[in-house]
């Protein structure tokens, strides 16, 4: 193949928006045997995925004024599993890489992961990351064999679809909405340690797009002003991405798409049957996310699942929220617990690390070796 020198530089939203659009509308994202493809809309907001991180970068490549190629990147401080004081590190996360079809395999992709790399670097970041579809073989060649990133976790995706009826709650478990504060309060007590968790956490939670945070718990018992806490509990809090982006499905699974369209049918002709409503994944649609999903004590699985149906029905309130997704650790028993179809979730999701320093690369290794039991997934990287 040859090699084409595109020009990168960063993206300006005036000339750029609409080309990276198209862009976005052309490259689906999944594994190269296209068993399923998600396509996002950003409408008309292509840096709207990255705009809530602290800071943060979108570059263009451009072949004379075709902008052939784009990459998103951001930064942020997070926890990472090292002895105190080095707790703390700036990561780089990678994100959004497109490059246009005909012109992949030209060295494109390489040239904006290239500078992207270089601005973190030139933002004292310590390690880079990025997120992918293990099966997707450009992907993993172009980070893992070009780019020296390391496997480091494989996180997993659960996803739900949200049916048309409510389900209903036990009325043993209260549920009670947080206050900003209470819910900073007790993420930085109760999951300040875990593994990628945010150090501006009160900037998610009072982001617009965070529509709250819940506490369930046996009723009858309480949260002490001391701050006691009950003997079992559980927390959550719920993005609104459908606010930023959409999704749509570009070719599903067999399974999957006799399934929609029989229910589909079986809701219209037989209502009496109150078939659950299979959403309609090919037009675009909105999801919830859920993060910061926390348990403590023997009935808090209970908890998390009550929570988890007092999110499906707010979703069903929301006309295009077709779908709640959330992510945990690949061992983490809390997906156990959290409802999920498997046939729409990705149980292995590929999260790749590189060391930006040199001193770094050490401690990265040390990293991979003990995966811990939970992660943090911040709902700005979705
Ligand atoms: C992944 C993607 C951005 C690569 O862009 P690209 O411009 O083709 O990448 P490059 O030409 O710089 O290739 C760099 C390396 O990636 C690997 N690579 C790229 N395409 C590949 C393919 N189809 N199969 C195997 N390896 C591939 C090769 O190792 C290549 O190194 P080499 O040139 O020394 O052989 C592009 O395929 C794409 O836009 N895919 C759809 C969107 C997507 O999946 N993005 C990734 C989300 S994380």
């Amino acid at each position: 193949m040859g090699f084409e020198v595109a020009t990168i530089r960063s993206y300006e939203e005036q000339s750029d928006r609409a080309q990276v659009e198209d862009l976005e509308r052309r490259c689906g994202v999944g594994p190269a045997d296209e068993r399923l493809f998600l396509l996002t809309d950003t409408m008309g907001d292509p840096i709207c995925r990255i705009r809530n991180s602290p800071t943060y970068k979108m570059l263009v490549a451009m072949l004379d004024k075709e902008l052939v190629g784009v990459i998103q990147g951001s930064i942020k401080v997070v926890t990472v599993e090292r002895p105190p004081p080095k707790d703390l590190a700036r990561v780089g996360y990678i994100l959004g890489l497109r490059v246009a079809p005909l012109h992949r395999q030209k060295g494109i992709g390489s040239s904006l992961v290239r500078r992207l790399e270089e601005w973190f670097v030139a933002n004292d970041v310590d390690y880079a990351y990025m997120a992918t579809d293990k099966d997707n073989v450009a992907s993993v060649e172009l980070f893992v064999n070009k780019f020296g990133y390391i496997k480091f976790r494989t996180p997993a995706i659960l996803v739900n679809p949200v049916h048309n009826q409510p389900f209903r709650i036990s009325s043993n478990v209260a549920i009670e909405k947080l206050k900003i504060e209470e819910a900073e309060f007790l993420y930085r007590r109760f999951m300040a340690s875990v593994e990628f968790f945010p150090h501006d956490i009160d900037h998610v939670l009072k982001n617009k797009l965070t529509m709250g945070t819940w506490v369930a718990y046996p009723r009858g018992e309480c949260f002490g002003s001391n701050g006691q806490v009950p003997s079992s509990w559980a927390m959550l809090s719920v993005w609104n991405s459908g606010e930023l982006f959409k999704l749509r499905l570009g070719k599903a699974p067999l399974s999957c798409l006799i399934y929609t369209k029989s229910s589909s049918l079986m809701d219209k002709f037989f209502p009496c049957f109150k078939l659950p409503f299979l959403p309609d994944f090919f037009h675009p649609f909105g999801f919830y996310f859920m993060y910061g999903v926390h348990r403590e004590g023997p009935m808090s699985g209970k908890l998390v699942r009550t929570l988890c149906k007092f999110v499906h029905n707010m979703a069903t309130k929301c006309k295009d929220c077709k779908v709640i997704v959330t992510e945990v650790a690949g061992n983490d028993t809390l997906r156990h617990h959290i409802p999920h179809w498997k046939l729409l979730s990705c149980l292995e999701d590929l999260w790749c690390m590189k060391a930006m320093k040199f001193e770094e690369k050490n401690s990265l290794h040390e990293l991979t070796k003990s995966p811990p039991a939970r992660l943090f997934v911040d709902p700005r990287e979705v």
